[in-house]
């Protein structure tokens, strides 16, 4: 099959490579000249495990190129949506703009037996409105929702073998044919018995949004019940593994820290309040701003932990090292969008603390939005000097620290553990103040 996707980021870039990779002849299209001269050179914009072997592999096969000109996206019968929906500049709600540009220029190139499909997450309603914007426009091609699971670090094998595929689909005659041609797209994993939920397009539009508010609310949920367990010196970790033994409740997502982030949950819950309350059903969703809030606390409250862990050790946090361990949103990625580890930075940094990070991939993207940000080349050189350590992604390499080679590093002993992965034991047997998050 021959499909064009439109928007190569995170989402775009990687769901072109792997239909590629599948078989599909792809022409991937984008208007940021400097990303599609990079990924025709078969280099990636960004870090993502896995991403480089089947860009390149694809590449090589001819069945995928890039290109900033929308028109040759003619001829594909499949065209995915898959630009940015980012938060507006002055409200919590979606920006639009981009997914608006993305369909008009798409419009003229559409043949009427042509099928769009929505990747972007987007407000419920945008599907209906779209497919209305391609009809008025006297073109009969039509129009489904495909929302994207995947996760950054895990993006190549959840595109190639995601755990369930959401099609959502006007009625109508054009409904059977929507079907057969996202099965054909997706004829691997279907193969592989991979769950397909067929649906209207407002339900397909609303799993993902429901999808990504339900994982926040399980985060901070998790994380205001490690306040409590700070108050009374008890034990988050345990008590998220004794809760999790139930099955109703589940263990995953339940790791205390300092949050979540990224270029989806924080922006999604706020564009669904944003939308609920266009819909005039505001309360329904309301307790999401409470999840933001909770969410934007910890990264508060992780500050104020570097800053008992600096007095504990006597050094004032205005004339503190702090080496900052980590500055991508999590492990496996160099995403720095709305990123918890960056954020921590920038307050102790705005707090007097003389602040030195390092991330293995995210460094670039971090200076690149704070271009005044100090970063270190290398794990050691980060630890060097450093009065207080604090973990902010959960980079394995961070993990795997021997605290006694740590100690022979630093100027004095204290840690702050804001992701709660690390044996306090340990780093307290080589002399450490270790400080968790809700745990003792
Ligand atoms: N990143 C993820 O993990 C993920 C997962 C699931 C869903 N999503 C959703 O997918 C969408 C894209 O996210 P992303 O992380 O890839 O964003 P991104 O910012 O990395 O990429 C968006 C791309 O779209 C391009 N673009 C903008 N306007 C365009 C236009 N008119 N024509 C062609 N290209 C255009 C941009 O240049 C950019 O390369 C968002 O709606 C996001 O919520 C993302």
């Amino acid at each position: 099959m021959r499909i064009s996707v439109i928007g190569c980021g995170y989402l775009g870039a990687v769901h072109a490579a792997a239909m590629a990779d599948l078989g599909h002849e792809v022409i991937a299209i984008d208007v940021d000249d400097a990303k599609i001269a990079l990924l025709s050179a078969g280099k990636t914009p960004f870090y993502e495990p896995g991403l480089p072997e089947i860009l390149t592999t694809s590449l090589a096969s001819g069945r995928l190129s890039f290109t900033t000109d929308i028109s040759l996206a003619k001829g594909s019968n499949v065209h995915f949506i898959a630009v940015g929906t980012p938060q507006s500049a002055d409200s919590n709600a979606a920006d639009m703009r981009f997914v608006n540009a993305a369909v008009t220029a798409l419009i003229p190139h559409l043949s009427d037996s042509d099928l769009v499909v929505g990747k972007s997450t987007v407000p419920v309603g945008t599907a209906a409105r779209l497919q209305e914007m391609i009809a008025t426009s006297g073109s009969a091609a039509a129009l489904a929702w495909n929302p994207e699971f995947l996760r950054e670090g895990h993006a190549v094998t959840d595109t190639i073998s995601p755990d369930r595929l959401v099609y959502g689909v006007a009625p109508g005659p054009r409904k059977d044919a929507a079907v057969s041609t996202l099965n054909a797209v997706y004829a691997t994993a279907i193969a592989a018995e991979t769950p397909v939920v067929v649906t209207d397009l407002a339900t397909a539009e609303l799993v993902k949004i429901a999808a990504n508010s339900f994982l926040a609310t399980k985060i901070s949920f998790i994380n205001a019940m490690s306040e409590i367990t700070d108050a009374v010196g008890a034990n988050i970790t345990e008590l998220a593994d004794a809760i999790g033994y139930d099955n109703r409740i589940g263990r995953r997502f339940l790791n205390a820290g300092v949050g979540f982030g990224g270029g989806c949950l924080p922006k999604d819950i706020r564009a669904f309040v944003a939308r609920a309350e266009e819909l005039g059903r505001g309360e329904s969703v309301a307790f999401l701003s409470e999840m933001d809030a909770i969410n934007k606390r910890q990264r508060t409250r992780v500050a104020n932990l570097v800053l008992g862990a600096a007095a504990s050790v006597d050094v004032e946090l205005t004339s503190a090292r702090v080496a900052v361990l980590g500055l991508a949103f999590k492990p496996l990625s160099d995403d720095v969008r709305d990123s918890p580890a960056l954020d921590v930075a920038l307050k102790l940094n705005a707090l007097g603390a003389d602040v030195i990070a390092y991330d293995p991939e995210a460094n670039g993207p971090a200076r690149l939005r704070f271009p005044a940000l100090v970063t270190a080349e290398t794990l050691d050189e980060v630890l060097t000097g450093a009065d207080v350590i604090v973990l902010v992604t959960e980079w394995p390499e961070f993990i795997a620290l021997d605290p006694e080679r740590v100690a022979g590093l630093v100027s004095h002993r204290a840690i702050v553990d804001a992701r709660n992965v690390l044996d306090a034991d340990r780093w307290r047997a080589a002399g450490f103040t270790f400080v968790g998050m809700g745990r003792p």
